[in-house]
């Protein structure tokens, strides 16, 4: 009786039940769509991922998922269609190459392009002006000596260089503007060049470092350097800045670059390949132009990108040090088994996306992720730029670099452990004919990283390879900077050590070449010796490879503590038959028996002169000045294009002219003096911090 009431009451239900489920069903999927579709950006939902019934399937038959994954990539090999399909699904490129290919040769520019499609942090206004007492001075300098020599000297140079311009007309935007930054640092009355920008300016593709660091660092260097804003200058500020803003519009935000806007494929990721150094563009810039317009756009995309930077510093072979190359997409394709267990429909960061005509099911990580199949994961002195660059970011934003309470990194704290790894691995005392006791040169370093399953944790080897480059010299700079804003003096002694090196170079071989590999000073060698060198080619010095080959390591042991050990990666190794004992001298190469190989260089040492500048105002030692002139007088000014010289005479006259206060300026990677602005409040407790905030770091371990 009671069961076949049940069974009564059960055929009733069973079909508003089966309605219910059927509506819940649909209401799981619309809802995992919105979310989806809020999560993503604009074009991509994933609305055809669902009515797909062959994929629906997928969790019970994978081959048939097989089948259609290759049926379906016929449609992307079709350009239309393929750009068509775009619309929903973002397109994943290795790097610029790939990128070319799907340039739009006849692209109309009165067609509205992919526009940025603009997010926000949450946040609170950040007063980033304020600085309390202890935020510390660069500037140190006290007497104001004026020295008319000198700046007349500069002046001349620069004069002349812009009388010998015949034609004006001809002259491009990024010189025009040049030329008003260096004449409003020089204070020199402002030549009426024109300065306009219309769309069709932009080069495709575009050049951010040129639009960013030159063409917008000229023009914010203008603005700050005068009293009522032009408002010509300020739309133009704006245009290029939207403009650059564009790039940005990739699923995790961070930038394409170079980026490529005439494009048949406007739904993209940052490249999978892309030079980490290329990361510090637009971030002074935008910085600057976010107080200058009150548009927290630019300011977001600057601290978005510093978050994602210091999410991922434990990611790679060296804690807190990326790479030169870095897979910037975000995209951790899902592996076929996880797609035949239907992963790809449960979870939310999951995009489908397009690669190589194929595609693929990307999760979205908010971090930056490992290059694969890199060959020694070298860390060359390029990468260099990004520390220094976020370090004068902390001091144009007053000490006030995106720090949250519910962050899990702090992006300062980031920047300590990169300063301290950097002038931990990536110094050595170089063996050169000089009898001075304390000179450092940075090197690039190759990596090696494997599982150690006794000890249960990660070993790296860190290879110095002794292969010096001219952007290196920044390495000085970030030195003396850190040791004032996050007082420690052993970084000053350090970068003193270091413009020492490079100017010792200098001096060696009239020129700082754009690649030169060196050897380390053993510690019982004194000065160069070439009967010395010889004995230890003969021993196999170089030959010896210390780097440790292992298994490298799996996604597995990435939360495992890693171990550095420090070694040599020699560059280059030469041979016996290459010398000629005789004379104590290279057989085949004209250079000096104390270089192993070089690149001659015709640039002048920009990066050198920067250094110059921060050790003079910082120490107010003289000697610095006096490097400086030398280099003043060795350059062969009228050699240099208009924007060299520019850059030159910028930098000289601010180290020469003690009323360049720097600490009233950023100095951005084409040399534009950018105005930082600051008040002192005598009421803000605000506490900054410093390398005792660090203190439980990784020891390092010599040979
Ligand atoms: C640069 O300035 C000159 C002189 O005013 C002008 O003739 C030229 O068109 C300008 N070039 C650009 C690209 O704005
Ligand atoms: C700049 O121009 C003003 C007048 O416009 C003139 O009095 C002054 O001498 C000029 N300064 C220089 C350095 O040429
Ligand atoms: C930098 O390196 C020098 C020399 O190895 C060391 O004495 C100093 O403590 C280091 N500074 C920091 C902040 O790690
Ligand atoms: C800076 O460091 C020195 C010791 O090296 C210490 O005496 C001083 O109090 C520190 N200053 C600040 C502001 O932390």
């Amino acid at each position: 009786m009671f069961l076949r009431l049940l069974l009564h009451t059960w055929r009733k239900c069973r079909s508003i039940l089966l309605l219910l489920i059927t509506a819940s069903v649909l209401f799981y999927y619309t809802f995992e769509n919105e979310i989806e579709h809020l999560n993503s950006f604009a074009y991509t939902d994933s609305l055809p991922l669902i009515q797909n019934q062959d994929s629906h399937n997928a969790p019970v038959a994978g081959s048939a998922d097989k089948i259609t994954h290759d049926e379906i990539s016929k449609e992307l090999t079709d350009k239309s269609s393929l750009s068509e399909k775009n619309k929903y699904f973002p397109i994943l490129l290795e790097n610029s190459d790939e990128a070319l290919k799907y340039r739009s040769e006849n692209y109309d520019s009165k067609e509205p392009f992919h526009p940025f499609h603009p997010f926000y942090e949450k946040k609170t206004v950040i007063p980033y002006k304020q600085i309390s007492k202890q935020y510390p001075q660069l500037n140190r300098v006290s007497s104001i000596h004026s020295n008319a020599l000198i700046k007349d000297e500069l002046l001349y140079h620069w004069t002349a260089r812009i009388n010998r311009i015949t034609d004006h007309a001809y002259l491009d935007l990024q010189t025009n503007i040049s030329i008003l930054s260096t004449d409003s640092l020089l204070q020199r009355n402002e030549s009426l060049l024109t300065v306009t920008a219309v769309l069709n300016k932009f080069d495709d593709p575009m050049d951010q470092r040129v639009w960013s660091s030159e063409i917008l660092g000229s023009l914010l260097a203008v603005i700050g350097n005068r009293k009522e804003k032009n408002p010509e200058l300020l739309q133009l500020i704006t245009i290029i800045g939207e403009m650059l803003l564009r790039s940005y519009d990739t699923p995790n935000y961070l930038p394409q670059i170079p980026f490529f806007w005439k494009t048949s494929v406007p739904n993209r990721y940052a490249f999978k390949k892309t030079k980490t150094s290329m990361l510090a563009t637009n971030i002074l810039e935008f910085l600057t132009l976010s107080h200058i317009t009150n548009d927290p756009q630019f300011d977001s995309v600057v601290s978005h990108s510093l978050q994602t930077m210091s999410r991922s510093v434990l990611l790679f072979d060296i804690d807190y040090l990326f790479p030169s190359f870095v897979d910037a997409s975000g995209c951790k394709p899902l592996s076929d088994e996880k797609i035949a267990k239907g992963d790809h429909l449960r979870e939310s960061n999951v995009l489908k996306s397009m690669q190589n005509g194929k595609y693929i099911h990307c999760v979205i990580k908010e971090s930056l992720l490992p290059q694969h199949n890199v060959d020694g994961n070298p860390i060359t002195l390029d990468t260099i730029d990004l520390y220094l660059t976020v370090l004068k970011a902390y001091h144009l934003n007053n000490g006030n670099l995106f720090e949250k309470r519910e962050a899990e990194k702090s992006i300062t704290k980031s920047l300590l452990h990169s300063i301290k790894m950097i002038n931990d691995t990536m110094l050595f005392q170089p063996w050169l004919p000089s009898d001075l006791e304390d000179l450092l040169l940075p090197t690039s370093i190759k990596t090696n990283i494997h599982f150690d399953v006794l000890e249960d944790r990660n070993e790296v080897s860190i290879g110095k390879e002794y292969k010096v480059t001219p952007d290196g010299a920044k390495m000085s700079s970030l030195l003396s900077i850190s040791s004032v804003l996050f007082n420690d003096s052993s970084l000053i002694e350090q970068a003193k050590a270091i413009t020492k090196g490079y100017y010792e170079l200098y001096k060696l071989l009239d020129q700082i070449p754009d690649v030169v590999a060196l050897d380390r000073k053993l510690p019982t060698f004194g000065m160069f010796d070439p009967t010395a060198k010889i004995a230890l080619i003969k021993s196999g010095h170089y030959k010896s490879n210390t780097m440790q080959q292992g298994v490298k390591i799996t996604e597995t042991t990435e939360d495992k503590s890693k171990h550095y050990t420090n070694t040599d990666a020699h560059s280059f190794s030469p041979n016996v038959k290459d010398i000629n004992e005789e004379q104590l001298c290279w057989k085949l190469h004209t250079w000096p028996f104390y270089v192993n190989d070089m690149v001659v260089s015709t640039r002048p040492p920009f990066e050198l002169i920067e250094s110059l500048i921060y050790l003079y105002k910082i120490t107010e030692d003289y000697q610095w000045k006096l490097i400086g002139e030398d280099l003043m007088h060795s350059i062969e000014w009228s050699q240099l294009t208009v924007a060299d010289t520019g850059k030159l005479v910028r930098l000289f006259y601010a180290l020469f002219e003690d009323h360049v206060n720097i600490d009233e300026y950023v100095i951005n990677s084409k040399y534009h003096f950018i105005a930082r602005q600051f008040e002192v409040n005598p009421t803000s407790k605000r506490i900054y911090h410093t390398f005792d905030d660090i203190k439980e770091t990784n020891k390092l371990m010599n040979p």
